[in-house]
């Protein structure tokens, strides 16, 4: 293909107005700014094999009801729990699904529809999307809210559909507003709550159920993490050996190769 002058400076514009484009896309982008309320710090041991099963527990019996976690199947989680399958069928039990069906909510999406309009996401994905923080946050933060169709908003998902399903355990809360922005517009965006029923749990009760919750969800969505902890030192260990390994290699070659005070590049 021949290439003219013309041609070629035609391209250069073309390409020359996309990249300006882009960049002003991308700062107009930067200027619709939403205040972002504070995430509550979390740590979650995934060798807590208690905390696991009350997460366990409470994720199987309520948030089944309505989200699948179909990256799980329920023969898998007897070995993240410490549990037999005896015991595990027994105490925390499989909903009457098959012990190696993948888990699914027993509820139809059509139903889920008519509720609150949309099909609940599979928590195996939001907990890869999602930090541990941001979902404990979410967990946490439900406030109470009439103008919302379930009479209930989230402080990290600005009018969510899903129903606050904490209220009898946390009672329920309001929340705490401040002058921010949403979207570039000015708002009052809910950076906290506070209690305002009281629940048939304590504060610090519902905070390490939540907690629980959160510790499950990730051992599920990140089933080989525990494995990646015990492998990593002797992974990193093989790498040091092959690195004092090849250091001595190096040493020999060169000692062969340096000839005087000569290099091998100066060498005709
Ligand atoms: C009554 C049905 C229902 C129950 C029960 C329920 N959820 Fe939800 N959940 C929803 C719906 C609907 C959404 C979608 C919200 C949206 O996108 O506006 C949702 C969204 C979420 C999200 C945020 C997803 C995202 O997009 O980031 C998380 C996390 C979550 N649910 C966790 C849970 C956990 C944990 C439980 C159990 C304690 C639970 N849910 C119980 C209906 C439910």
């Amino acid at each position: 293909m021949k290439l003219s002058l013309t041609s070629v400076l035609q391209r250069w514009t073309r390409l020359g107005a996309m990249l300006l484009l882009t960049a002003l896309a991308g700062s107009a982008w930067a200027s619709v700014q939403t205040t972002q309320p504070p995430l509550r710090p979390i740590t979650i041991d995934l060798h807590d094999q208690a905390a696991l099963r009350t997460g366990a527990l409470y994720t199987l019996h309520m948030c089944v009801a309505c989200h699948g976690i179909q990256g799980a199947r329920y023969s898998e989680l007897p070995p993240v729990l410490g549990l037999s399958k005896e015991d595990f069928l027994k105490y925390i039990s499989t909903n009457g699904r098959h012990y190696h069906d993948t888990i699914t909510s027993n509820m139809s999406e059509a139903l889920m529809m008519k509720f609150v309009d949309m099909a609940p996401p599979d928590l195996t994905e939001i907990a890869h999307r999602r930090s541990p923080a941001w979902l404990y946050t979410y967990l946490t933060s439900f406030y109470a809210d009439p103008a919302r169709p379930t009479g209930a908003n989230n402080v990290v998902f600005y009018n969510v559909s899903m129903p606050d399903v904490f209220a009898t355990m946390q009672g329920l809360q309001k929340p705490v507003m401040v002058d921010g922005l949403r979207f570039g517009s000015p708002a009052k965006i809910a950076v906290g709550v506070q209690p305002l029923t009281a629940g048939t749990m304590s504060r610090a009760q519902f905070d390490q159920t939540a907690k629980d919750i959160v510790t499950f969800l990730y051992a599920v969505a990140h089933p080989h993490q525990q494995e990646r902890m015990r492998l990593g030192p002797w992974i990193i260990g093989l790498f040091v050996m092959l690195s004092v390994l090849t250091y001595l290699i190096y040493r020999l070659y060169w000692a062969r190769v340096i000839t005087g005070k000569q290099r091998w590049w100066r060498i005709r």
